[in-house]
């Protein structure tokens, strides 16, 4: 492997310094940066480098979104030929590359859906939020359907209104206050289950407690139900295999729409193409993001059933067409990518890759309950969570620092792992999303790290 990389210390200092001095970074605390930051300057399958010629495997896949790895060259070909071809133009008008990837996805999702382009996955849920509203508008004329039901604990992105719909306390509190029309109910988080019950004996009382808040709000009032199939926030909560099929039911029994956030979950992440397609589902609007492009650029869709797309169908004086515009949504460069993107997926079979790894990688990470502080491991292809426990009886949680002592010796030992869980951003769970060319000998080397930054936490 080449990473292409000379290290020279006075480089990197200068960028540190120019980085300092201008740049306020998402998320994390610039005091932190003071004394200790990353510089990246390259990436090839699963690792990226440092500007000082450190290499770190990614545990992360960025931010849950490098699906295909680091270094693909290919898409930058293919960047530069759209570019010399059309840089932009609106989408109000058509383009090759956005028509074909819209193709695309429709064949991916079975052929009953048409592609709204937009840049992020805040931006597909947030489009989703309107596109349930005018939805309801057209159908329900004289009714007031606009009400969204999620869950506590989900995470759906960044903007005002999809951080209300989002469950995250902690991510909410320096912005409040919120609409309140998005209604939260309880999430399937069956380790620590909200009822305090065991499944199967529950009988899903998060899903009768979703039915409750919908007749208590009045369904006449709800547009629409957004559910990230496989919940990556709150530390990655597999649901009973029944769940999101009976969330549909409820869907379809009180006329709401079902809104599904693939935005993680999406394009080959969980071992299928979507995460609804492990349950059989057929939903009404679906997010995706983040792997549509391996995050080589920045591009997003809502991508709606055919049932939802013929409402905004009519004559112009009707006025019933997509009442929103976004200046990039279909960007022809970025399309391109994401086209070529899909089809390496496609070509090399990165869904079934995504099942078999991480079916190894999660049985490697199981042999780690030899430390009495892993309370749990789960997951499903290549999104995985290792919830971290002072007592695996209680559940107590682990203290927020010694959970980030883990993270850091990870980090320091060259393999990055995640860390979330409870909606907090010093969540107790490690969480594992590597991109989906990982090797088996780098899953390997992800547990034999975990296993050694456990064991400085050994308990009794
Ligand atoms: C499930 C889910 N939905 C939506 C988003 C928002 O995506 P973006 O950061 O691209 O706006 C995220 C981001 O991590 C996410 O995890």
């Amino acid at each position: 492997m080449s990473l292409s990389n000379s290290p020279d210390p006075a480089v990197r200092e200068a960028v540190v310094q120019q980085d300092l001095g201008n740049v306020l970074h998402p998320i994390v605390q610039h005091r932190t940066l003071e004394t200790k930051q990353m510089v990246v300057t390259g990436g090839e399958g699963s690792t990226i480098v440092d500007a000082d010629g450190t290499e770190y495997l990614d545990g992360m896949a960025g931010l849950w979104c490098v699906n295909i790895g680091y270094g693909r060259t290919e898409l930058a070909e293919v960047a530069a030929e759209q570019m010399r071809q059309l840089a932009y133009f609106p989408h109000t008008a058509m383009n090759v590359p956005a028509a074909a990837l819209a193709e695309k996805i429709n064949g991916l999702m079975g052929g009953d859906y048409h592609t709204y382009f937009v840049n992020s996955g805040s931006e597909a849920n947030e489009a989703g939020f309107k596109i349930a509203r005018q939805y309801m508008k057209h159908e329900y004329p004289g009714e007031y359907r606009f009400k969204t039901i999620s869950r506590y604990f989900a995470y759906h992105g960044t903007t005002l209104a999809t951080l209300d719909a989002g469950g995250m306390g902690e991510r909410k509190a320096k912005f409040e206050p919120f609409s309140g029309d998005f209604v939260h109910v309880a999430h399937p988080y069956c380790y620590r289950c909200p009822f305090g019950l065991s499944y199967p004996s529950c009988g899903l009382a998060c899903v009768k407690n979703m039915e409750t808040t919908i007749l208590g709000e009045g369904p006449e009032t709800v547009a629409e139900v957004i559910v990230e199939p496989i919940m990556s926030g709150v530390g990655v909560a597999v649901p009973p295999d029944e769940y999101l099929p009976e969330v549909e039911s409820l869907c379809r029994k009180y006329g709401i729409l079902l809104h599904v956030d693939e935005v993680i979950n999406g394009f080959g992440r969980t071992g299928k193409m979507f995460a609804h397609q492990h349950y059989g589902v057929s939903p009404d609007i679906i997010a995706v993001a983040k792997g549509i492009s391996s995050a080589y650029l920045p591009i997003a869709a809502t991508v709606v059933k055919n049932s939802v797309f013929d409402s905004f169908l009519g004559d112009p004086s009707e006025n019933r067409q997509v009442a929103q515009v976004n200046t990039y949504g279909g960007h022809p460069v970025a399309a391109a990518v994401a086209l070529r993107n899909i089809e390496i997926m496609e070509d090399e079979q990165l869904a079934d890759r995504a099942a078999t790894m991480g079916d190894y990688l999660i049985d490697g990470l199981r042999g780690l309950v030899s430390h009495k502080i892993v309370g749990d491991v789960r997951g499903k292809g290549l999104l995985i969570g290792v919830e971290l426990v002072k007592d695996r009886a209680t559940k107590e949680q682990l203290d927020a620092a010694q959970i980030g002592g883990v993270v850091d010796f990870c980090r320091d030992h060259g393999v990055i792992v995640g860390r979330g869980g409870g909606g907090r951003r010093n969540g107790t769970t490690i969480t594992l999303c590597p991109p989906l060319v990982i090797t088996r000998a780098e899953c390997d080397r992800i547990v034999e790290t975990l296993d050694r930054a456990l064991g400085t936490l050994d308990i009794g």
